[in-house]
């Protein structure tokens, strides 16, 4: 069985009621229960994780290695600043999905660059909860075709 880390980042245990108009009313529990439930639907455990600080992170991306597949990851602001969590996923070799619920490429220009990109294997943004399901799907057919 393959095993998917979702982890979330700063600021995103206040989803339902922050910003609504920007990231919907779709709590945290929700998202990681969308998360198991489709995991289970799929032969897949799931382990979800947040945390608002970039070391806990880290430390979760590094815990990673050797106990699960892949992660899909919602880096939150860190997206846009963190060479350290680039880092950390080069170092830990896993493939990463970066995913954000809103448009990231329709709002500030300073959300347009994402740190995280270049050593992510792709990213899905502005699809809401439902991105979190997309990339799980592209990390499990990626697991399972070999690629
Ligand atoms: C976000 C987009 C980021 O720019 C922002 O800082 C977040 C949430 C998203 O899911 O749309 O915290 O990652």
């Amino acid at each position: 069985m393959h095993t998917i880390l979702i982890l979330n980042g700063p600021n995103l245990n206040l989803l339902g009621t922050r910003q609504p108009d920007i990231y919907g009313r779709t709590t945290l529990a929700d998202i990681e229960r969308l998360c198991t439930e489709h995991g289970a639907a799929n032969k897949l455990s799931v382990i979800c994780k947040q945390s608002n600080h970039e070391g806990t992170l880290i430390d979760e991306i590094h815990a990673a290695r050797g106990r699960c597949d892949g992660i899909v990851l919602n880096a939150g602001a860190y997206t846009h600043t963190s060479i350290a969590l680039m880092d950390a996923i080069s170092s830990v070799e896993l493939p990463v999905v970066e995913v954000h619920l809103s448009n990231i490429h329709a709002r500030e220009a300073f959300r347009r660059r994402s740190r995280i990109a270049p050593v992510a294997v792709g990213q899905i943004a502005g699809f809401g909860p439902l991105g979190y399901r997309l990339a799980m799907d592209a990390l499990v057919d990626m697991a399972r075709s070999g690629t």
